[in-house]
């Protein structure tokens, strides 16, 4: 490809924290947004020198790299300090004094953006929903540095939020999943989001978890088809697609590979039926995926997971280390022939 690359440098951090990521990677254009992250977690945004040298790397044009970048609203191609607390004024957290809570700040800690009073190493800025709806108003803190750190914040005042830019640090574990019936026999997806602890591969089998996947191998990938056709599962994104016509469309293409795709992205107020699946339900995320790959002759999956969910995603992340430990993900999934593994993203 002729490139017209940027002329540029990174800083020595912004390429090591590039290279580490990339390693002897060559053409990977779909490296492009973990590289592009990868950046800003070093020094908080994604400077020109650093989108060159993701440019050079994976061979992608400036235009296609940039495009991604400015995508993004929570990477930043400006210049700003390395602490950065996101503080949703979305409708939901407007209902539940959003807005008085940033006027507070802008007395307190300065308008949003410019580095505010001290600290001025700390800013913060206006975002929009952060998928924490039931807990508004909400926060996300982000970190940039050797160690890098990504917090949602809910509920916040303006007094954990003045904490926050002073340099507090709070914790990533928060409390399990909040759903309001949780326990109530009549809960079928929800079942065990709150109820059984998501770091727990044996909690998870104890209540019933791969017991369908067991039942799927048993069946067969026609009969998990046909199973999901009668179901009338509908797809959950709002469209009601039928889950069954799609997998056996899928099924029937020649053209191999077939990936499946877990979209967990989701952003409009009030909407985080899926954060709460992934926070409190991991493995059943994986195990749905991996009937699917069954179903539609898969070897791998995607989850793509918002950056505004960090404990969403450090589940998914142990989920899939303990999955492929047990070999419930790899070359030969329960020893019954499959090969499926998943990637986050
Ligand atoms: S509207 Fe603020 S987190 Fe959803």
């Amino acid at each position: 490809m002729d490139l017209r690359l940027l002329e540029a440098e990174p800083s020595p951090e912004e390429r090591e924290a590039i290279d580490a990521l990339l390693g002897d990677a060559g053409e990977r254009r779909d490296l492009l947004l973990p590289a592009l992250q990868a950046a800003q977690a070093r020094i908080g945004f994604v400077s020109e020198g650093a989108l060159s040298h993701i440019c050079r790397r994976l061979c992608i044009p400036p235009a296609e790299a940039y495009g991604v970048a400015s995508f993004y609203a929570l990477l930043a191609l400006e210049p700003r300090p390395g602490r950065v607390l996101h503080v949703c004024d979305d409708i939901a957290c407007r209902c539940s004094g959003a807005n008085e809570l940033c006027a507070e700040l802008e007395r307190t800690a300065g308008p949003p953006g410019n580095g505010g009073r001290p600290p001025n190493d700390a800013i913060w800025l206006r975002s929009p929903c952060l998928g924490l709806c039931e807990r508004a108003p909400a926060a996300f803190l982000t970190v940039a540095g050797p160690a890098p750190m990504e917090r949602s914040v809910a509920p916040v005042t303006a007094k954990i939020a003045r904490a926050l830019l002073a340099g507090e640090t709070p914790p990533l574990e928060a409390a399990r999943p909040i759903v309001p019936q949780s326990g109530d026999p009549a809960l079928r997806l929800l079942a065990r989001a709150g109820a059984i602890d998501p770091g727990s591969l044996d909690d998870y089998k104890a209540h019933g978890g791969y017991e369908a996947l067991r039942q799927a191998f048993d069946l067969g990938p026609d009969g998990v088809l046909r199973e999901v056709l009668d179901s009338k599962l509908s797809g959950r994104g709002g469209a009601a697609f039928p889950t069954g016509r799609k997998w056996e469309a899928v099924a029937r293409q020649p053209v191999r590979p077939h990936y499946v795709v877990c979209n967990a992205d989701e952003s409009e107020p009030g909407t985080f039926k899926d954060r709460i699946l992934m926070e409190g339900d991991p493995f059943a995320v994986l195990e749905a995926m991996t009937i699917a790959a069954l179903a539609t002759g898969c070897e791998r999956g995607f989850i793509y997971v918002r950056g505004e969910y960090p404990l969403a995603s450090a589940r998914l992340e142990g989920a899939v280390r303990e999955a492929r430990n047990r070999g419930l993900l790899g070359s030969d999934v329960m020893g019954r022939g499959l090969a499926f593994d998943v990637e986050l993203r």
